[in-house]
């Protein structure tokens, strides 16, 4: 699903260059849910981008699903993202002034999705997320868990086989923490979505199969979180982490 070959992203400002993502080698194969974990400032939502085509690498290759990105136009990207990449973020990132439906149905409308199907699947999508009610409410009008289950309906539009998401849970309480990850997880197992999900909190990497550290631009360790071995690899993490 996704393989990078010394990737590198380096930021220049003035004179100075500053290497944020170095060299990082990595497979993710499909239908993989995968965390990341790793220090503030490490380069974590930097490799999120990348890895979307929201962002173009510096240096090395990447290939989502055979498609090399780096050679694709910034009009070619656009449509790669829009058709492959569902994002979701921690802060939602929803339109104030759309309502749920209207914003589920933003990307469907840049892709040019006729009105009758973009409704047919507006409202299975309204399902999945037990949204049903609420489609013509303001994302004012709902709760952060709501709201995050609407960018995830909005993210899952248009069948996307990845979804990055960056804290997906960053901004909700524990119930409504809980809910999202089911709900990833439901996706990843029924759908057979994969997912690359960057959390800070070791109740939501446990949802993965797998968690990588991330350190100054660099993967540190890669585990799979197996059932019998998945306290000890966490405890482990955490201990990188705090270190
Ligand atoms: N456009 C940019 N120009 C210059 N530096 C940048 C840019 N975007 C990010 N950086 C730098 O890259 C580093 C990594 O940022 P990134 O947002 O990827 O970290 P992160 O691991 O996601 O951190 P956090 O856990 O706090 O979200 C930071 O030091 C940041 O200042
Ligand atoms: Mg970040």
């Amino acid at each position: 699903m996704i393989i990078t070959k010394n990737l590198d992203k380096i930021y220049k400002s003035g004179e100075q260059s500053l290497a944020i993502i170095k060299g990082v080698n990595l497979q993710i194969n499909k239908g993989e849910f995968v965390a990341i974990m790793g220090p503030s400032g490490s380069g974590k939502s930097t490799l999120l981008h990348l890895l979307g085509g929201l962002d173009s690498p510096s240096n090395g290759e990447l290939h989502i699903d055979g498609t090399a990105i780096p050679a694709l136009s910034e009009k070619e990207r656009a449509y790669f993202r829009r058709r492959k990449v569902g994002f979701i973020f921690q802060n939602y990132q929803l339109l104030p002034t759309m309502t749920v439906s209207e914003n589920i149905a933003f990307t469907m409308n840049a892709d040019g999705v006729p009105p009758r199907k973009q409704k047919h699947r507006i409202s299975e999508l309204i399902q999945s997320v037990s949204l049903e009610g609420k489609e013509h409410f303001f994302p004012s009008q709902l709760s952060g868990g709501q709201q995050q289950r609407v960018a995830i309906a909005r993210a899952l539009a248009m069948k996307p086989s990845l979804i990055l998401a960056d804290e997906p849970t960053g901004n909700l309480d524990r119930k409504m923490g809980k809910d999202i990850l089911h709900l990833l997880s439901r996706l990843h197992h029924d759908a057979g979505l994969t997912i690359v999900m960057v959390t800070h909190d070791p109740y939501a990497a446990k949802f993965a199969e797998r968690i990588l550290f991330f350190k100054d631009g660099e993967i540190q360790s890669d585990h799979k979180l197996t059932e019998g071995e998945k306290d000890h690899v966490m405890e482990d993490v955490l201990a990188k982490l705090n270190a």
